[in-house]
């Protein structure tokens, strides 16, 4: 399910769910005059990747499959990992945009857009979604990394919000900068790992391409609907986390939308 060819034939799939996002983005403009996108986008995703997974449309409301889904989901965010590993806060402004143009955009316009490329893995980059890879990771025998000596049996779990925002690694880490990726390449595979938000290695996110096929279509579409603006009696925007299932923004991004006049980018 993971191959090239099938993450491809999902493009209908994933052009339909963002299709009625972006009805539903516009529909709340419309209602309540702001958008709170969280909801939206967790609906989208969740019905993307269930989708993909079991070939056809789950109803999430009604079936017992589709309330499993639903229950895990909401069970698991409940848990606050940060209670259990402080990783402080951050904040940052930046934004960036594609260039503009008639059509809508597709999936193989992706490899063309090294912009929004460069804004999606600046935004794994400040903002990691699994911050803490997976904790299957044992020391079988002593081992000495660096200055320090780890006995066999030591279970490692690795801090990529840690690398990700390290100085000696990263010039100005605290700074959203997605152009540093233009000047030089570095993959998100898994090969870096400066820059590894899939993991890495044997428990390697094995929806790395899934993945990121989605957020590259989604963001695209997004932007190229809309302008994007923040509500304007929040001068500021929150970019504080927290630590759920994966890392979220600690108070929901609400902003307003302004539909483009033109059409799609390219
Ligand atoms: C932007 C989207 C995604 C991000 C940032 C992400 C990130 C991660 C990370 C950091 C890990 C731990 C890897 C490690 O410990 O080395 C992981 C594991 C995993 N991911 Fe993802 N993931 C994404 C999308 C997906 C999707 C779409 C699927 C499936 C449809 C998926 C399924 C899994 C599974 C099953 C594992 C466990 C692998 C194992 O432990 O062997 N992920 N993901």
């Amino acid at each position: 399910m993971f191959s090239p060819r099938r993450i491809s034939g999902f493009e209908g799939l994933r052009r339909r769910i963002v299709d009625e996002m972006l009805e539903g983005v516009w529909r709340e403009m419309e209602e309540r005059g702001v958008v709170e996108v969280r909801e939206i986008l967790q609906k989208g995703s969740l019905r993307n990747v269930v989708e993909s997974v079991f070939g056809r449309c789950v109803c999430l409301e009604g079936e017992e499959l589709g309330l499993m889904v639903k229950e895990g989901y909401e069970l698991i965010s409940k848990f606050n990992w940060e209670d259990y590993f402080p990783l402080g806060f951050l904040d940052f402004c930046g934004e960036g945009e594609g260039v503009i143009s008639w059509r809508e955009v597709q999936d193989s316009d992706i490899p063309n857009l090294p912009y929004l490329q460069a804004i999606v893995k600046e935004v794994l980059r400040l903002h990691p979604p699994g911050p803490l890879l997976s904790w299957a990771r044992l020391a079988i025998h002593d081992v000495h990394v660096g200055k320090f000596f780890v006995p066999a049996g030591t279970m490692a779990m690795v801090n990529m919000w840690a690398i990700t925002h390290e100085g000696s690694i990263w010039k100005n880490p605290w700074t959203f900068r997605p152009e540093r990726f233009m000047e030089e390449e570095v993959s998100i595979m898994g090969s870096d790992l400066r820059l590894a938000p899939f993991g890495s290695g044997r428990r390697v996110c094995p929806g790395k391409a899934l993945g990121l096929a989605t957020v590259h279509f989604w963001l695209a579409r997004l932007l190229h609907q809309f302008t994007w603006l923040p509500v304007p009696s929040h001068s500021v925007i929150d970019l504080s986390e927290c630590l759920r299932l994966s890392l979220e923004m600690k108070k929901p991004l609400a902003c307003c939308v302004v539909r483009r006049k033109s059409a799609a980018i390219i």
